[in-house]
């Protein structure tokens, strides 16, 4: 396996992370080489198209967990289908899940499997989705207390509030959800100075100096000639994509596209394909063929072909390929979307993003789109690119003609947070951030591979999936460590194939290492 080359002066340390003389960092441990690992599956050092290895994992799911799985599904909805007998013959007492009388005349809203999976399976484990958090979704947060009487089809609040639960579910990757600090300071300021709401469009009257201010400072944060920023991360791919790509157009899309991309994609118009999941062969049979065969029955070519992909895949901690990628739109003249949401402040030396990452030119891809909803605590998106592109977007994009401006706090915010994290603040702050938070990334992954735990994706990535296969164990997981007052987002099926239900860690800079140990244990 193929590994980092050693930092000059690093020590061996007792906790079995490695240390750099002068290596050490704010949340109390020092910067750490990776340990020897046994579980790696997939190593590309694709033709030197990386500067650097590229360690992911998908360990395949163990044939005994796989049938076990099966297993219980099988039981769960054998005893769904006997509930349902005895709810049918009112010898349950809860009757939540039976069609009330006035509406039995009317035509199902929902199709039958889910309805089943809805009331069998799901509501058993209901209480782990949804809760209220009652404060900032920093490194922790407070948790409004639910009890259920009526096995999990309605919730009431007791009033008491559970205090400091680790948080290890939120996208706050680099710790600006904050209610203090700089960030907090300048949006108040600005929200005394220009109030919270612009109650226009950029075109009519809802066009600040922050707005332009924003805009100057990610094109400069990117490394791109022009910048958009937009009210809603989802508005800008399910808005944007329909601007760029229309009917005789072909989108290729990753078959884990988050659905903001998905929807974009529809609304266009174009003819989508999927490719396996950052498969790069899958990717570039379906760019020959594009090629080849053009359009269906005309045979024309396509008038645009578009790739859309994603830097750091949520479900999956998967990074995308970038360099493949890139060389395969050069190669078959297509352009390349790339939706950094999770990637933006969380990758690369500097948090540029997977660009950065990955040492490769920004002008290479054609549309820099990203969120501020994760990495600066904030809301809203952006795209990047070609002046000539954002010009276009700003008179043709619907979330930019139709939809109201930023939140002026919510700019400041940003362009606060953005600042902090290309220095321009003065202080070192932001950079220590992001290194924190590729420290706490592979600390934890290296902990929890020593532990035993399964877990996918790239070795960098701070979203963390750890395997659980089994459906009972989905909400178990949550409770048990709710329990242990650590919150953790649980998911499966119909968010995961069947067999591949999973807690998903999102480590942020904000996390100790106290913090983490103490999830860890
Ligand atoms: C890849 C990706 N794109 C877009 C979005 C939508 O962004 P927002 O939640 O800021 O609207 C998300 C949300 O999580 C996402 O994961």
């Amino acid at each position: 396996m193929e590994r980092p080359a050693a930092e000059p002066g690093a020590q061996p340390r007792a906790n079995g992370c490695s240390g750099a003389a002068h290596g050490a960092l704010r949340n109390g441990y020092v910067r750490g080489l990776p340990a020897p690992d046994t579980q790696i599956h997939h190593i590309v050092h694709n033709g030197g198209l990386y500067k650097k290895p590229f360690n992911e994992a998908f360990e395949e799911t163990p044939m005994l967990v796989a049938v076990l799985t099966y297993v219980g599904y099988g039981v769960l909805t054998l005893f769904g289908y006997l509930r349902d007998f005895l709810r049918q013959w009112k010898i349950e007492k809860c009757q939540n899940a039976t069609e009330r009388e006035e509406q039995k005349d009317f035509v199902p809203l929902y199709q039958d499997f889910e309805n089943f999976y809805t009331r069998n399976l799901y509501m058993r484990i209901r209480d782990s989705w949804n809760r209220p958090i009652c404060s900032v979704p920093g490194a922790k947060v407070d948790m409004m207390e639910r009890v259920s009487h009526d096995y999990n089809w309605t919730f009431m609040y007791t009033g008491r509030v559970i205090k400091d639960i680790i948080n290890m579910g939120s996208y706050n990757y680099l710790g600006f959800a904050q209610n203090t600090g700089a960030c907090q300071e300048a949006a108040a300021k600005v929200l005394s100075q220009y109030g919270a709401g612009v109650c226009s469009t950029r075109q009519e009257m809802g066009n600040l100096d922050k707005h332009e201010e924003l805009e100057k400072l990610i094109a400069r944060f990117l490394g791109v000639e022009s910048a958009m920023a937009y009210g809603m991360g989802f508005a800008t791919n399910s808005m944007n994509i329909p601007a760029l790509v229309g009917k005789g157009c072909l989108i290729l899309s990753d078959e884990l596209n988050h659905a903001s991309l998905v929807l974009g994609a529809r609304l266009s118009g174009a003819t989508i394909r999927i490719f396996k999941h950052n498969n790069m062969q899958s990717l570039e049979k379906l760019l020959k063929d594009a090629i080849v065969h053009g359009q269906p029955r005309t045979r024309r070519p396509w008038k645009k072909i578009l790739i859309l992909v994603e830097g750091i895949y949520s479900m999956e901690g998967s990074i995308v390929r970038l360099p493949e990628v890139i060389a395969l739109k050069k190669k078959y003249k297509s352009y390349l979307y790339l939706d950094e949401a999770h990637s933006i402040g969380a990758l690369g030396p500097s948090g540029r993003g997977v660009v950065e990452y990955f040492g490769l030119n920004p002008e290479d891809v054609d549309v820099m789109m990203g969120t501020f909803t994760k990495s600066f605590g904030a809301a809203g998106g952006y795209i990047g690119g070609k002046k000539e592109l954002i010009d276009y977007l700003r008179t043709y994009s619907h979330s930019a003609v139709y939809a109201a401006s930023l939140s002026p706090p919510v700019v400041e915010q940003i362009i606060t947070s953005m600042k902090c994290i290309m220095g321009e603040d003065g202080s070192t702050f932001g950079k220590e951030c992001v290194q924190q938070l590729a420290e706490n990334t592979r600390y934890f992954r290296r902990r929890l591979k020593e532990m035993g735990f399964i877990i996918y994706g790239n070795e960098d990535s701070p979203v963390v999936p750890l395997m659980l296969y089994m459906p009972a164990k989905i909400g178990a997981f949550g409770r048990e460590m709710l329990k242990r007052n650590i919150g953790v987002v649980v998911v499966g099926f119909p968010a995961t194939p069947i067999i591949e239900s999973r807690a998903r860690f999102c480590l942020s800079a904000a996390h100790t290492k106290e913090i983490l140990d103490t999830s860890l244990c």
